[in-house]
């Protein structure tokens, strides 16, 4: 039998691509997905029964509250899940890669472009529960942390992505409106997926930082899609952070992301880019296997 790595949050987003692209990007690894049906993970008790039964050879834990409105709602779920489990699962796999899918959100995004060398501010509950977790898991030199930002896919169950989020709300026949003035580095989930996968292997644990290399509006970010995504048409409507109303939200989130560029075997791409040559290849907009600009 192949060694098996554990991947958390299987049912998610991330987890879901990383689970469908190990035979492509990580053939020498067989892959074992965990859900919240399988393990609740704030059951401290269970999630120790569990990882010591099935003795994984690494992790990837990507299950998290991961959406800042939830945190926000509430901050002790939040904790529960994302500080406690986390550390708690990170003491558990002490002796093997464990790789934490962290968030751009730990800084306040008053400046842009961050390197990993920049200090922490978050500014919002969801920010500060993935710090808190960032500071447990680098305690142990063996481990890493990628923090990464705005996602695009397609998740199994419809409603993960932001790309998911926004041709919802349109397809009900209501307006997204996007910030002008807030800025993100989107990148694709197999991208993620694809970067994650090598770094299993590198074996060079640590804290690194991952966006795609261009860094969009909200607003530019919903007209790049408008082509493939034709429900957003007559739907996206232009605003501002200013008036922006609900959790804090940090301005700025772009990335400087050339620690982890350098122990890649290809270049990260930038979201409009991405898209431009899924357009050349006629290839489908979210193929899971596609990790390649
Ligand atoms: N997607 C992004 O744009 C983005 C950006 C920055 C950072 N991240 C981070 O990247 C990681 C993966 O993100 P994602 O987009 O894949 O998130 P996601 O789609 O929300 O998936 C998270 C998964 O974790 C599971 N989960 C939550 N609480 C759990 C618990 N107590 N026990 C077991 N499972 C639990 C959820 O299960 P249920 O489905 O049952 O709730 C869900 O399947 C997260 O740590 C997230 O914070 C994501």
């Amino acid at each position: 039998m192949a060694p098996f790595v554990l991947i958390t949050g299987a049912a998610g987003l991330i987890g879901h691509y990383l689970i469908k692209t190990a035979p492509r990007w990580a053939p020498q690894w067989d892959v074992r997905g965990i859900t919240r049906q399988d393990v609740d993970l704030t059951d401290a008790e269970r999630l120790t029964g569990v990882v010591r039964s099935l003795k994984p050879l690494a992790v990837i834990h990507c299950a998290a509250l991961s959406r800042t409105k939830d945190c926000e709602q509430d901050p002790e779920q939040a904790r529960r899940i994302n500080v406690d489990a986390t550390a708690h699962l990170a003491q558990l796999s002490q002796r093997i890669p464990f790789i934490f899918l962290s968030s751009g959100e730990v800084f306040d995004g008053r400046t842009g472009w961050y390197g990993e060398m920049d200090k922490p501010n978050p500014i919002n509950v969801y920010g500060q529960t993935k710090l808190e977790a960032e500071q447990a898991i680098l305690q142990n030199p063996g481990h890493t942390v990628v923090r990464i930002v705005l996602t695009a896919g397609i998740s199994e169950t419809g409603d993960r992505s932001f790309v998911e989020d926004m041709c919802r709300t349109a397809k009900a026949g209501k307006d997204v409106t996007l910030y002008a003035d807030e800025f993100r580095c989107p990148i694709p989930a197999g991208v993620i997926a694809r970067v994650v996968w090598e770094l299993v292997d590198r074996k060079q644990p640590g804290l690194y930082h991952l966006g795609g290399n261009e860094r969009l509006s909200r607003w530019e970010i919903g007209e790049t899609l408008l082509p493939w995504c034709p429900e957003l048409k007559g739907h996206l409507m232009k605003g501002s952070a200013r008036n922006h109303i609900g959790s804090p939200r940090p301005a700025d989130l772009s990335l400087r992301y050339d620690k982890i560029q350098n122990l890649l075997s290809f270049r990260i791409p930038g979201f409009r880019e991405w898209l431009a040559g899924r357009s050349r290849r006629g290839a489908d907009l979210w193929d899971y296997l596609d990790g390649s600009p």
